[in-house]
């Protein structure tokens, strides 16, 4: 009885993974790749994903504007770009920093450094970001330089590799000077695939993977970020963002709004976007539409676009070096994501635990050394979408292989594994890395 139970269990459950579908979907791997609907959307809500995708890529403008455009006003006063789609390139990275090109769609978020690495709030002076742009002339806040310092890194078979090691200047700071434990943290945008996918990850399976004590003494920790929610005053899982700073990609869209754009939300209402009482000119300045900048509606359709891009179909690669690397420790290659009212039980790719790293001196900025396992899929497509992309969390890699020397603290056997490889083994890993 128990016996006959038990098979029909494990039939259910080999039915349930015959089932699980895998997420992503065949497009043409062209620069185009990152822009199609998932698979998965209905009828219905891909009408609606186009309709994000307008919000996504427009222009916002300054206030005030009369007529038909009056619903297009409101960006700034002070701003890091005037579109979603400026900084995240056809929805891939952003573009590599580079001040002779004026390449510099960076996110510059500021905090005050408090004890024991958390962070205090906002600059008083200038607010959660630096902003390079206003609208109408306004003084800028900041004037950004960045400078790079090749450092050559010997590989065990002879090969040399340059690293570009990155400084960051800001001067003519507009509003006085920064807090004094102020940090700046510069960013470029992340690829914007298979969000709503990371979204669906169960939250108990990230946190299974945290071992923040390291009690399994690989050397890998991982930590799992709780953010507190303000609202319910209940805890979510951060998995977003360079840091897994944010929860969702709907409090990632008001936050982008808000300090990137400088566009009110109902969800965040203030119509200077991130300006401080002490920015007078800006927060007296005129607005845009009411009720917000940026309508409810439109607000949710930029949500769903940026939650349901497809993530690119590729060919099976043989992945021996990555996982003997020991790459796949925190890149790692496969959730389960459970059937939901939508739809059926789905395998993901993503190649990433979403957890913090301690990732080294050599990554580190001021506010800390850990950076959350960035998710590999599409990897092999960034400079296919972006030419100018950079890879890791400023751009600095130029290519594949320097963001795997760039690796350092918990990651430190892996890169070394790397660096000691024979020419073969690492071809055979980059031709795995390229494929993703
Ligand atoms: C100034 C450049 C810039 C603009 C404009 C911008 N973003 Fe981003 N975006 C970023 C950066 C940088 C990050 C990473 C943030 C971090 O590390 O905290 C990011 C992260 C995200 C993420 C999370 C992705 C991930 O994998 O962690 C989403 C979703 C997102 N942006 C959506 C949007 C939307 C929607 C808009 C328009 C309303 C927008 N962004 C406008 C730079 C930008
Ligand atoms: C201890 C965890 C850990 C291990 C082990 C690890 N990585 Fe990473 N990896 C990260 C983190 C965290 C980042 C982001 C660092 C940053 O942006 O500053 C990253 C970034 C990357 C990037 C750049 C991704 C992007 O979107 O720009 C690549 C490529 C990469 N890793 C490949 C590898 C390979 C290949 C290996 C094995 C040789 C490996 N990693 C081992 C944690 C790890």
């Amino acid at each position: 009885m128990t016996r006959l139970l038990l098979a029909a269990i494990f039939a259910a459950v080999l039915c349930a993974n015959a089932q699980a579908s895998p997420a992503t979907r065949e497009v043409p791997l062209d620069r185009m790749a990152f822009t199609h609907p998932a698979a998965s959307l209905s009828f219905e809500d891909r009408l609606l994903f186009e309709k994000g995708r307008v919000i996504f890529q427009r222009l916002w403008l300054p206030a005030p504007v009369f007529g038909m455009q009056r619903r297009m006003d409101g960006l700034g006063p002070h701003y890091s770009a005037s579109a979603c789609a400026r900084c995240h390139i056809r929805n891939g990275r952003g573009s590599a920093p580079d001040t002779r090109l004026g390449l510099l769609r960076m996110a510059l978020p500021v905090t005050i450094a408090g004890e024991n690495g958390g962070a205090e709030g906002p600059d008083p002076n200038y607010g959660r970001q630096i902003h390079l742009s206003t609208v109408h002339q306004h003084r800028p806040e900041a004037v950004l330089a960045v400078t790079y310092a090749e450092r050559p890194v010997a590989l065990a078979d002879g090969t040399s590799v340059s690293l570009r090691a990155p400084t960051y200047r800001l001067t003519d700071l507009g509003y006085g000077p920064l807090h004094p434990d102020a940090v700046v943290s510069p960013r470029i945008a992340p690829p914007m695939i298979g969000l709503g996918l990371l979204e669906a990850i169960p939250e108990r399976e990230i946190l299974a993977l945290a071992d923040p004590m390291d009690r399994d003494g690989d050397s890998i920790s991982g930590r799992a970020v709780i953010l507190k929610d303000e609202a319910s005053g209940g805890e979510r899982l951060g998995r977003f963002g360079w840091r897994a700073t944010q929860a969702n990609v709907f409090d990632q869209t008001a936050r982008a709004f808000a300090d990137h754009i400088g566009m009110s939300s109902f969800v965040l209402p203030a119509v200077w976007g991130d300006c401080q009482p002490a920015q007078t000119e800006c927060r007296e300045a005129a607005h845009g539409a009411d009720p917000h900048e940026i309508e409810t509606y439109s607000f949710h359709m930029a949500v769903l676009y940026s939650q349901q891009v497809a993530v690119p179909a590729r060919p099976e690669a043989d992945d021996r070096v990555f996982v003997e690397a020991g790459c796949a420790a925190c890149h790692r290659p496969r959730f389960d994501l459970p059937p939901t009212e939508d739809g059926p039980a789905r395998i993901i790719h993503p190649y990433s635990d979403l957890l913090l790293h301690d990732m080294g001196d050599g990554l580190a900025d001021d506010a800390g050394r850990e950076w959350r396992t960035p998710p590999l899929w599409g990897l092999g497509l960034t400079k296919t979408v972006n030419p100018d992309a950079g890879f890791l969390h400023d751009g600095r890699a130029r290519t594949i292989l320097e963001a795997i020397l760039w690796h350092g603290g918990e990651a430190e056997a892996a890169r070394n594994a790397v660096v000691n490889m024979s020419a073969d083994d690492r071809a055979a890993l980059l031709a795995f890395l390229e494929s993703l």
